[in-house]
């Protein structure tokens, strides 16, 4: 499952390992329990069982985290008040200024986000008139929107000549044909790099 999949790939990386345990501690621990469930923490984790309970958490939420697309991800929209909706914490406007560490929290949220899948993050380039992506078996999956951020895990993917296969619960542009299990592939042309 895709949750098992990224989880696995923070726990296989070492930085990412760390900027997860300082998120849990410094950011989800001290600013968000008493809602969102907690975030999954129970009394009497362990501290790597409170790192997996948060990681799970973010990951089951809709939308809240676009492995290597921070931009996209509500939490951090949410974390930094960007758009119409509240910010979060509710009523922590001042704590950029006032609590020493909280706007390296908020770079680090991003990283862990950028980096969660290991890969070259790309985009998909303006101005094509179609931007399909397939399946391995060649199924057409949907359509990527212009400047959208794909992981590219393989920039000449082995099994499909001319394409290059990228990571991105791409949930929102499926049309319901494909799964994410399989991986995604997206002609190399369609792809430059993120400046
Ligand atoms: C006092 C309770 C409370 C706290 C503390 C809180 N939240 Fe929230 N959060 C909410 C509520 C209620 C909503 C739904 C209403 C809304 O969209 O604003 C929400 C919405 C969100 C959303 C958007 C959800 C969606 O599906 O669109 C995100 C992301 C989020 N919170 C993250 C956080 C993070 C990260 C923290 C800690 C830094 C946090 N929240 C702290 C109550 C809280």
């Amino acid at each position: 499952m895709l949750i098992d999949q990224l989880a696995a790939f923070v726990a296989k990386d070492a930085q990412n390992k760390t900027r997860l345990s300082t998120l849990r501690k410094n950011l989800v621990e001290k600013h968000c329990v008493g809602c969102h469930s907690d975030f999954g923490l129970k009394a009497g984790q362990s501290d790597a069982d409170k790192d997996v309970a948060v990681l799970r958490f973010m990951l089951s939420q809709d939308g809240w985290i676009y492995p290597g697309d921070p931009a996209s991800s509500r939490l951090r929209t949410r974390l930094r008040g960007i758009g119409a909706e509240k910010l979060m914490p509710p009523g922590g406007e001042g704590l950029p200024k006032t609590e020493p560490g909280y706007q390296a929290l908020l770079n680090t949220a991003d990283l862990f986000v950028a980096k969660m899948v290991p890969g070259t993050p790309m985009r998909i380039r303006l101005g094509l008139p179609q931007r399909k992506f397939f399946s391995k078996t060649n199924k057409e999956c949907g359509e990527m929107p212009a400047a959208k951020v794909v992981v590219v895990t393989q920039r000449n993917a082995v099994d499909k000549l001319g394409f290059s296969r990228f990571y991105r619960p791409a949930d929102p542009y499926l049309n319901g044909e494909c799964s994410d299990d399989d991986g995604y592939y997206v002609r190399q042309e369609f792809l430059v790099p993120v400046q």
